[in-house]
């Protein structure tokens, strides 16, 4: 069964851990993730942006592969399924579709449409039992087609924006989605300092799981942010062990590619970048 995020990141804040969101976008993956979570006995956010949700047919099918796949497969630890830098149009189509847990990128409004629309939703997510995540100050780099820049959110921003009842907070503090660019500075921590004691217990996201130095993954996690977001590191190991299979040519003769044995090198290198980040993050054990 699905469940809201706000129970485990709950317990990841007061336990200085981290939960892993790890995003989907099709049926291999999912399976790859689950099970992982499933071995390690780890709490699992399956994220999923609104290009994967269309590219898998909609909503509504990933919320039923989902769920499904949990009973099939026997998952026992908590699993929450959040649509990830959701429009206000995306949030409301995954609560009607079944999602667990959503989150409202309302970064790109002025402050006080961003308000008026979280606001809205923390309503209906209070109503049906579903965690929000709200976002303040940009995540860097490119998402869906969209390029931003990974200006660090404003801490009295992000204490109004806790306080609208949001079960976490996604602030911007020099993170960038894919690879970090060699010149990149690094996380400002003095801003996630500011940031956590402006907003006390509120568990904090940190986007751009990818490519951050371990020894920065753990500061910011004794900082207070408990969910990391990790996608293109995940993409990039599918990338490797397929290309590596296609190289190899095995089933170029004969009947041509078994998509079952073309993908199961990729699905067995998410698995292994799942575990490295669960083992780094400190959530295995913890479901
Ligand atoms: P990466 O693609 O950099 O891992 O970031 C993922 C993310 O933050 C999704 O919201």
């Amino acid at each position: 069964m699905l469940v809201s995020a706000k129970e485990m990141l709950t317990k990841a804040k007061a336990g200085k851990y981290a939960v892993g969101q790890f995003n989907i976008n099709n049926l291999e993956w999912t399976k790859s993730i689950l099970l992982t979570a499933e071995e390690l006995k780890s709490p699992v956010i399956l994220g999923v942006s609104e290009g994967a949700g269309k590219y898998m047919t909609g909503y509504k099918t990933v919320s039923a592969m989902v769920s499904a796949m949990i009973e099939e497969l026997g998952i026992t630890v908590p699993v929450a399924l959040h649509l990830d830098h959701g429009s206000y149009e995306g949030a409301k189509a995954c609560i009607e579709a079944g999602f667990s847990s959503i989150m409202f990128d309302g970064s790109h409004y002025p402050i006080e449409e961003n308000i008026a629309k979280t606001k809205e939703l923390v309503a209906i997510c209070e109503e049906k039992g579903l965690s929000i995540e709200a976002e303040v100050g940009s995540i860097g780099g490119e998402e869906d087609g969209v390029v931003g820049k990974g200006e660090c959110a404003d801490p009295d921003e992000c204490k109004m924006v806790a306080d609208l009842g949001v079960t976490m907070l996604a602030a911007g503090i020099g993170n960038i989605h894919g690879k970090y660019p060699e010149n990149w500075e690094g996380l400002s921590f003095d801003t996630l300092d500011a940031i956590q004691a402006k907003t006390g217990d509120m568990p904090l996201v940190l986007h751009g799981g990818t490519g951050i130095p371990e020894d920065m993954i753990k500061k910011a996690i004794s900082l207070g942010v408990a969910k990391i977001n990790v996608n293109t590191e995940c993409q990039l190991a599918f990338q490797e062990a397929t290309r590596k299979y296609i190289e190899a040519g095995k089933d170029l003769e004969g009947k041509g590619f078994d998509p079952r044995k073309l993908l199961a090198p990729g699905a067995e290198a998410i698995k292994a970048t799942v575990k490295e980040k669960m083992e780094l993050f400190g959530s295995v054990g913890k479901a």
